[in-house]
């Protein structure tokens, strides 16, 4: 049993792209308080909630939670997944966020999205360690295998396995993905 948020304030840093693709890969709910294709795209796991609920086995995305509701969700969860592009806004929404959630969680991962090169993740990696040294961060490449995971109602690894020629031409994505998928499997 367990329940992850991903949350930033940051928009477009990739929340429901991580938050639909670890749900329907590890067969979890999916709850976003915002509004999104999630339910076309997840139509038995997802669920728009102005006021998302506590429940078990749950990814929850959620875009702004400065509400009450939101926020005793954040305190019951097992991980926080904090999304970042490399980009200053991006990295101080980031960090935001984080000192924010500090109070009511203590499990966070950083996840550095739409990575283009390996100066991108550096420079993440270089501006979260300044505030928060011991937080984990872990690598996903910019790839279309999220808007085409949404887009046909399909995990990375259904894609994955769908298709031989994903499998190839995504393989260092996927690799990548795993790594994420597994950490989050750890709790
Ligand atoms: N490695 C990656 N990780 C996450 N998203 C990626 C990656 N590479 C490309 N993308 C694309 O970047 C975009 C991220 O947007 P997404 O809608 O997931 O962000 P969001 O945080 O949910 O934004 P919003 O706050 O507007 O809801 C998507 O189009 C996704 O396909
Ligand atoms: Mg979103």
């Amino acid at each position: 049993m367990s329940r992850i948020a991903v949350a930033t304030l940051d928009g477009g840093a990739g929340k429901t792209a991580v938050a639909f693709s670890i749900a329907k890969d590890l067969d979890y709910y999916l709850i976003s308080n915002d509004d999104s294709i999630i339910e076309i795209a997840y139509p038995n796991g997802a669920k728009i909630m102005k006021n998302p609920k506590v429940i078990d086995d749950v990814v929850y995305d959620f875009g702004g939670f400065v509400d009450v509701g939101v926020i005793n969700i954040i305190k019951e969860c097992d991980l926080v997944i904090v999304p970042v592009i490399n980009d200053l806004n991006s990295k101080m929404k980031a960090i935001k966020t984080i000192s924010q959630l500090q109070e009511q969680n203590n499990s966070f991962l950083v996840v550095a999205t739409r990575l283009e090169n390996t100066k991108d993740l550096e420079e993440i990696e270089e501006s979260i360690k300044k505030s928060f040294p011991k937080i984990p961060i872990l690598p996903l490449r910019k790839t279309k295998i999220f808007k085409n995971a949404l887009e046909f109602g399909m995990s990375p690894l259904e894609l994955e396995a769908d298709s031989k020629q994903v499998a190839y031409t995504q393989r260092n994505i996927l690799k990548e993905y795993k790594k994420v998928l597994n950490f989050v499997k750890g709790f």
